[in-house]
C-alpha cells in the first residue's frame, strides 16, 4: 500500500472562516456515524442506472439513480442514505454557526479515474461547484464527503480560490451583463423565490464551472495540492469557493448543503459578492448581509416601483 502523505497544515481562524477562505477541512476519523458493515456491503453492490450518482432527497425521502435488482432494494437504499443524511445534518447544524438547507445526499459507486462522462460532467477535472438545476441565489455551497471504500484511498486535488480564478478567467468565461436587464426583470429578480429559477449569478457559476473544465491550459498548469483520504475519513469544503478535482477512488458518500448568505462569517469572500465587485452583476442578486445599506435602499425603491407597477396593471385591467 502506498504511503499516505500528511494533510497540509491547517490555516488560522474558526472553522467557518477557514471554509469560507477555501480551505479543505479533513475529518479524521469521520465524526458522523457511517453505515454498518452489512449496509456498506449492500452499497458496494449498487450500480448506477444512467445517472451520475445514487441520490437521496432529504426533503422528500426520494431515492434515485440505482439499477433495480430486487424488490426490497429501494427501501433499503432509502433507509441507509436517509440515516446518513439525518446524521450529517445533525452534525453540521451542531458544529457550524450556519443557517443551512439540506440539499442532497449521494452515494458514488464508480471509480472516478476511469469514468466515461462528457467533459462538463467529469469530476476528475479542476472545477468549482454549481448546480444547474438547483441555484443558490447567492448562498454558498457546503459539501461533506466520506471515503467509504473498505481499503483504498480517495485522491483529490485542490487548486486556486474563486477570487483568484475570477480575477484570472472571469472575463474570458463571460461576466454577467447587468445592463441588459430591464427594470421589470430586476423587480422580478428581487421577488424570485422559486427553487428552480436561476439568477444571473447562478448562470455565471455554471458557465464558469464549464469554462474551467474545458480549459486545458488551466487543467495542466494550475497549482495543485493533493489530498489522500484514508477509508473512513471525512472532509468538508465550500466547493463554490475553491477549485477541486476528484482524481481517484470509488464508494464515497457525500452531502451538500446551501448556506444562507446572512449566516456567513466572511460574507465579503462569498462568490456572489466577489462577482458583484466586478461591477457586472445586477446588485439585486447580492446577499443582503454584504450590501445591507445599498440593497435595502434599492429594495425599498424597487418594492415601491413594483407596487406602482402592479397598481398600474390593476388600473389598466379595471
Ligand atoms: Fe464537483
Amino acid at each position: 500500500m502506498e504511503p499516505v502523505r500528511p494533510f497540509p497544515a491547517p490555516q488560522e481562524g474558526s472553522l467557518e472562516e477557514r471554509l469560507e477562505r477555501g480551505d479543505l477541512i479533513p475529518l479524521q476519523p469521520c465524526p458522523i456515524p457511517l453505515p454498518s458493515e452489512t449496509d456498506r456491503d449492500f452499497l458496494y453492490m449498487q450500480r448506477l442506472s444512467g445517472s451520475k450518482n445514487i441520490n437521496f432527497n432529504p426533503a422528500t425521502g426520494a431515492v434515485s439513480g440505482f439499477r433495480r435488482q430486487t424488490a426490497d432494494q429501494p427501501a433499503r437504499v432509502q433507509k441507509i442514505l436517509g440515516n446518513f443524511s439525518s446524521a450529517a445534518c445533525d452534525w453540521i447544524r451542531a458544529t457550524l454557526r450556519y443557517t443551512v438547507t439540506a440539499d442532497r445526499a449521494t452515494f458514488r459507486p464508480e471509480e472516478e479515474a476511469i469514468r466515461r462522462l462528457r467533459i462538463t460532467a467529469r469530476n476528475d477535472l479542476l472545477h468549482i461547484d454549481a448546480f444547474s438545476t438547483r441555484p443558490t441565489n447567492g448562498g454558498r455551497l457546503l459539501r461533506l464527503f466520506v471515503n467509504l471504500h473498505p481499503t483504498d484511498l480517495r485522491v483529490w486535488a485542490t487548486s486556486e480560490t474563486f477570487a483568484k480564478l475570477l480575477e484570472e478567467f472571469g472575463a474570458q468565461a463571460g461576466l454577467p451583463e447587468s445592463e441588459k436587464l430591464t427594470w421589470l426583470e430586476r423587480i422580478l429578480n428581487l421577488f424570485q423565490k422559486s427553487e428552480t429559477a436561476s439568477t444571473p449569478y447562478d448562470q455565471f457559476m455554471v458557465r464558469f464551472q464549464r469554462f474551467l473544465k474545458r480549459n486545458a491550459e488551466f487543467q495542466e498548469h494550475a497549482r495543485k495540492t493533493f489530498w489522500h483520504f484514508r477509508p473512513g475519513t471525512g472532509w468538508l469544503v465550500m466547493s463554490d469557493g475553491v477549485a477541486y478535482a476528484e482524481l481517484r477512488g470509488r464508494f464515497a458518500l457525500e452531502h451538500s448543503f446551501f448556506v444562507s448568505s446572512e449566516s456567513l462569517a466572511l460574507p465579503h469572500l462569498a462568490p456572489a459578492v466577489l462577482l458583484a465587485s466586478t461591477g457586472k452583476i445586477p446588485e439585486l442578486t447580492l446577499p443582503k448581509s454584504a450590501c445591507a445599506i445599498s440593497q435595502q435602499h434599492l429594495s425599498h425603491q424597487l418594492e415601491a416601483s413594483a407596487r406602482n407597477f402592479a397598481s398600474s396593471l390593476a388600473d389598466a385591467s379595471g
